[in-house]
This record gives structure tokens, C-alpha cells and sequence, in this order.
């Protein structure tokens, strides 16, 4: 996930315990688990996501793309 909030930027932090990113400037919440969805706050759109490509020759992880804009953007570009 992209961890800036989609509200006004600002970093949000996992939560392991319940799965869920909290943003601590208005508490705007996502949920890990469904795809980043927003779960309650400030925000109106979901928390964008990194498209990862695992290559099993090399055994790597790169990342391909986002799903979803990044806070501040207008368009993302990787
Ligand atoms: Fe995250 Fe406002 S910046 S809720």
C-alpha cells in the first residue's frame, strides 16, 4: 500500500493486531485486508495499492504499478 492518506497525505500507520492503517492526523481508517478500503474518516478514496510481479526464475518482487492515485497526484507514474 501507499501509505500516505488519501485525505490530506499524511502518513498512516498498520495496525497489525486488527489489520487495519490509521491515519493520525484526522483518523481516517483502511482496511488491509479489503483491498485498502476506507473504513471510517476524512477520506473518500481507498488507500492505493502497489501492483507487485513476482519473477520465479529470479525469485524477485518488483513493483509494477498502483491501483488507485496516490495522495497529491494526478496521475501515478512508477
Ligand atoms: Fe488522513 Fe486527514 S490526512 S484523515
Amino acid at each position: 500500500y501507499c501509505t500516505m492518506c488519501t485525505h490530506m497525505g499524511c502518513p498512516v500507520i498498520f495496525e497489525p493486531t486488527t489489520k487495519v492503517f490509521k491515519c493520525p492526523c484526522h483518523f481516517s481508517m483502511f482496511d488491509a485486508e479489503k483491498a485498502g478500503q476506507m473504513i471510517v474518516g476524512q477520506a473518500t478514496e481507498n488507500l492505493p495499492r502497489v501492483r507487485l510481479h513476482y519473477d520465479e526464475k529470479t525469485g524477485t518482487v518488483s513493483a509494477v504499478g498502483m491501483e488507485g492515485l496516490i495522495y497529491g497526484r494526478q496521475a501515478n507514474v512508477l
